[in-house]
């Protein structure tokens, strides 16, 4: 796997070496952030979710993939505690999550974003930001009946909110609403308001979906640096360049089980990833745009045609 290491000019420096033995899906991680075992999901008679086994490295930068329809967001919600499994549990940082509140969950360092973005339209960017701070002020009874520390607190998370907006770019919007944002800036503020709590891991569903190309560059960057600061990454992507670029670790998901896994370049060229896009699925709409679809299959295509020329 070694000769996965990149560190030429431009290219960032790939984790390597995060498993333990055969690469097979479910392969054991020598450090991992997340370990679930036989999660489970069903909507009516659809079995959303089936992931059997599966672990998340640390301190790496790991893509979930795969078709529409199979069972990424699904999983990333239940790992949040947006939605709840049938069965199954998992553990982050060795700690025991199943059952556990999304609201929890972020509070013990596991924040996401998602697919399609949850800024508050009618609140400023500023204040989108500091809903993203943990330990606010009120919550605690205490701290709320002094409110010289909660003033202090107060400018604290502010200025906190706007170093990382200046980081994002928009600390020049900070008082706009968020509803005058574009898709890009929104996908951006999501990540910037996910920091507000220092988190661990960071979990991005299709962070680059519906991102001008003029800000691609710069949110690639942003996931890079996540990984440099220290935080584990898992993220949701369609765009196999992208995949391709930052990932460390890719796994791949298809009709809710874990089908392949390993370092990108493996991946992308093994027939089961191959199979899980371009087979019966593919062309199924859940509501995405079908051109974006349709784009999404000509890249894995690209993929493989760059494959077949190395
Ligand atoms: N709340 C729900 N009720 C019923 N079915 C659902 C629900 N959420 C998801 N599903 C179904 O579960 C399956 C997995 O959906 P999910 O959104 O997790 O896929 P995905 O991999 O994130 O797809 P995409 O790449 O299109 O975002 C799909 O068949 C979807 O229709
Ligand atoms: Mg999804």
């Amino acid at each position: 796997m070694s000769s996965d290491v990149k560190p030429t000019k431009g290219s960032p420096v790939k984790s390597v070496d995060m498993h333990v033995g055969e690469i097979v899906p479910g392969v054991p991680k020598k450090d991992p952030i997340i370990v679930a075992d036989h999660v489970t999901r069903t909507f009516g008679g659809l079995t959303a979710v089936d992931v059997d086994h599966v672990e998340i490295p640390r301190n790496a930068i790991t893509a979930l993939i795969g078709p529409n329809g199979a069972g990424k967001t699904t999983f990333f919600n239940l790992l949040t505690g947006f939605d709840k499994p049938d069965t199954g549990k998992w553990t982050f940082m060795g700690k025991s999550l199943a059952g556990i509140p999304s609201f929890r969950v972020a509070r013990l360092g596991q924040v996401r974003t998602f697919q399609l973005t949850k800024a508050l339209s009618l609140l400023t960017v500023l204040d989108n930001m500091k809903l993203g701070a943990k330990g606010q002020k009120g919550e605690n009874m205490f701290v709320a009946l002094l409110p010289w520390l909660w003033r202090k607190q107060e400018e604290e998370i502010e200025a906190k909110a706007m170093e990382l907006l200046a980081r994002f770019k928009l600390d020049t919007k900070a008082e706009d609403y968020a509803a005058s944002l574009s898709g890009g800036q929104r996908k951006l503020l999501e990540m910037a308001r996910a920091l507000m709590s220092d988190p661990t891991l960071v979990m991005l569903d299709e962070p680059m979906a519906g991102v001008n190309p003029a800000l691609t560059q710069s949110l690639l960057d942003h996931i890079l640096d996540l990984k440099t600061q220290g935080m584990t990454v898992l993220f949701v992507e369609h765009d196999m360049q992208m995949v391709r670029h930052i990932a460390d670790w890719v796994i791949v998901m298809a009709e809710g089980k874990i089908v392949a896994e390993g370092p990108p370049d493996a991946v992308m060229s093994n027939p089961a990833v191959i199979d899980a896009y371009l087979g019966s699925h593919h062309d199924q709409d859940l509501g995405e745009d079908p051109d974006q679809e349709k784009e999404n299959v000509n890249a894995i295509k690209e993929l493989l045609d760059a494959d077949d020329k190395s």
